[in-house]
């Protein structure tokens, strides 16, 4: 049976290839995976130069694929680490044949690997884990060395947005914006009451705000 699912997942992979660059996992430590570069060719990924969007942690994708159907002049990498996961996002973007998104398949660990410095224009996290254990706090997506490693990614008036259920995450995450020298630029406790101008649901926000929960959300910039 798990033959079966694997296999199936394998071709679901190749049928989606154009769309996604899977990471190398030859090399287990991070660190050292990471200093080995193969860098996207983001020209031949989107077939132009528009600026270059990241989501960490884009699931199956709802937000990745609404925000490049209202943004066809941008372009966005959507990050996934499972590829169970990840090829729901994939299957998607094929489906409204999205050319203005592509997947890569890694941890955001390893991201420099891939993207050169100053290459993103803005990155989102969208309900990133919040992994409450302490004895996880520096595999938060929004620990400082996350933000330290964001801040060489992104181009000089890039911004980091951040969306999340989890208060506890949030407040965490405002201190982690300024020990990593980050300016919190807007700040929200209920993106109910107080929304943004333009947004995109996300498939954890559409969950959680069916269970009454309210939306906190952070836009920083290094
Ligand atoms: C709680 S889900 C949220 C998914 C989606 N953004 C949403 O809002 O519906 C977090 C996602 O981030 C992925 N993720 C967690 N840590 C990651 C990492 N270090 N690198 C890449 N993806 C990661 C998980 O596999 C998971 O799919």
């Amino acid at each position: 049976m798990r033959m079966r699912k694997k296999g199936n997942l394998e071709s679901r992979l190749v049928s989606c290839s154009d769309l996604i660059t899977v990471a190398d996992t030859t090399e287990k430590n991070m660190r050292r995976a990471a200093a080995i570069k193969e860098y996207l060719d983001m020209r031949a990924a989107f077939g132009n130069a528009h600026k270059v969007y990241l989501e960490i942690g884009c699931g199956k994708g709802a937000f990745a694929v609404g925000m490049a159907k209202l943004f066809p002049e941008r372009n966005f990498l959507a990050v996934e680490k499972i590829s169970n996961v990840l090829i729901a996002a994939a299957e998607k973007a094929k489906e409204e044949n999205l050319k203005n998104l592509h997947f890569l398949n890694c941890a955001a660990e390893v991201l420099p690997k891939y993207v050169k410095d100053g290459e993103i224009a803005g990155i989102y996290l969208n309900f990133s884990n919040p992994l409450p254990k302490e004895g996880y706090k520096k595999q938060r997506l929004t620990h400082p060395r996350f933000l330290n490693m964001y801040r060489a990614l992104l181009s000089p008036d890039g911004v980091v947005e951040q969306k999340t259920d989890d208060k506890d995450f949030y407040l965490f995450s405002l201190e982690s914006y300024k020990e990593a020298s980050y300016t919190v630029l807007d700040r929200r406790e209920d993106l109910a009451a107080d929304p943004l101008d333009v947004d995109v649901e996300t498939e954890h926000e559409a969950r959680f705000k069916a269970a009454g929960k309210k939306i906190f959300y952070i836009k920083a910039k290094p």
